[in-house]
């Protein structure tokens, strides 16, 4: 167990859940491993290939311990966490914070020091750990303080990636927990309308994350299209509507600007090259994992501030991202002024802008910066402050 701090820029990686949901078996997860690296996911940054619910068999053994599914995990656990290590990645499952999990397998309630201990003999390096089945009157915040303190002595590096949706003003008590990550909301679907009900209820809650607790926005939808297999689990109605490229293009610049963990959720072995570009936009992951951790603040366009708005992140080495978003459903002008970021006239300087998805340099503004968007549509600048007079 190393003694440095986990997640100090917000984890990457691949969930099981949004595509496979209760469907998921070693073959899979080796086929996403492999996929990682053949696909360059690794060298974009991703590292964590997580399990999510559905994973074990419906009782424990008699010893208490968590049993891997009998067929869909036939060699267990370890041999799969080691086939990911040895592609150079790292190893993720699930559990939770009741007595079972939102699928009905056994939670951790009760049974936290030995589930964090067969984690770590497993080569278990992320932990996603749910809300489900919790006791009424076991309050949630010292569930989360039970399971942070056993990882944090389970002998290994293990990330504890809370979910518990946002419940309980979570924020407030989260980052004592010891978690890296924390889930704020309900769960994602692979539509539109979801993406930016979560964008909505997430601006003006930068404070509340940062480097080692992050907030978790939930896993990506990128490149889904519709294919999502977990409406089954959670009784929806069938398939879900997917996304256009633009609005997963949208989704992913948001995520990375408000400091969300990346997960993967599409099945990445069918992914289109359009997902691929966007989940690997080298320029847009770096400003996601700043070392710094500055979360954005938010400038709203004055005549619809609920959907088009510029949201403004300090980087280290005193570049700034802008992002600029029209979550309207109509084209709309906006206009972002520069001293509403603190860049007045006066101080002579000017912002030079740089599209990230473009990769173009579209030259020096001062005082202000117009733009026209699309509906659903952004544009992410790297901006750099440049002496003008
Ligand atoms: C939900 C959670 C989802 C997924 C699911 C599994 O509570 O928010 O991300 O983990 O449970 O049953």
């Amino acid at each position: 167990m190393s003694n440095l701090p986990l997640a100090k820029t917000p984890p990457m990686g691949w969930n099981s859940w949004n595509t496979f949901g209760w469907n998921i078996n070693e073959e899979l997860i080796r086929g996403i491993a492999d996929k990682f690296v053949e696909l360059g996911l690794k060298d974009a940054g991703y590292e964590y290939v997580v399990i999510d619910d559905c994973w074990s068999e419906k009782e424990r053994d008699e010893n208490g311990r968590l049993v891997p599914d009998r067929n869909k995990f036939p060699n267990g656990i370890k041999p799969v966490a080691d086939y990911v290590h040895s592609k150079g990645l790292k190893f993720g499952i699930y559990s939770c914070a009741g007595t079972h999990t939102c699928a009905g397998y056994p939670g951790s309630f009760e049974h936290e020091f030995v589930d964090a201990q067969t984690f770590a003999e497993w080569g278990v390096d992320y932990l996603k750990y749910d809300y489900c089945y919790r006791p009424i009157h076991a309050p949630g915040e010292n569930l989360y303080k039970r399971m942070g303190m056993a990882l944090r002595n389970c002998g290994r590096d293990i990330v504890f990636s809370a979910c518990n949706w946002g419940n309980d003003d979570v924020w407030r008590w989260i980052r004592e927990s010891g978690a890296q990550l924390y889930r704020s909301t309900g769960d994602i679907q692979d539509n539109w309308q979801s993406i930016k009900n979560i964008v909505v209820s997430q601006i003006d809650r930068e404070c509340y994350g940062g480097t080692y607790c992050w907030n978790d926005m939930d896993m990506l939808t990128v490149g889904m299209h519709g294919k999502g297999d977990n409406t089954e689990v959670l009784g929806g109605e069938g398939k879900l509507a997917g996304c256009s490229d633009i609005q997963y293009k949208t989704h992913f610049a948001l995520w990375a600007m408000m400091n969300s963990p990346l997960m993967i959720g599409c099945d990445i072995r069918k992914a289109s090259s359009e997902a691929l570009k966007i989940l690997s936009n080298k320029e847009i992951i770096e400003i996601n994992q700043d070392i710094e951790g500055r979360g954005p603040y938010c400038i709203k366009q004055w005549n619809n501030p609920d959907h088009v708005f510029s949201l403004i992140k300090p980087l280290s080495g005193g570049d700034y991202a802008i992002g600029m978003f029209n979550l309207s459903d109509s084209a709309s002008e906006m206009s972002l002024q520069f001293f509403d970021i603190g860049l007045p006239t006066a101080s002579g300087y000017g912002l030079s802008f740089h599209e990230c998805h473009s990769g173009e340099d579209e030259g020096v503004f001062t005082e202000r910066r117009a733009v026209r968007l699309e509906p659903h549509d952004c544009y992410v600048y790297r901006c750099k402050l440049v002496k003008v007079k």
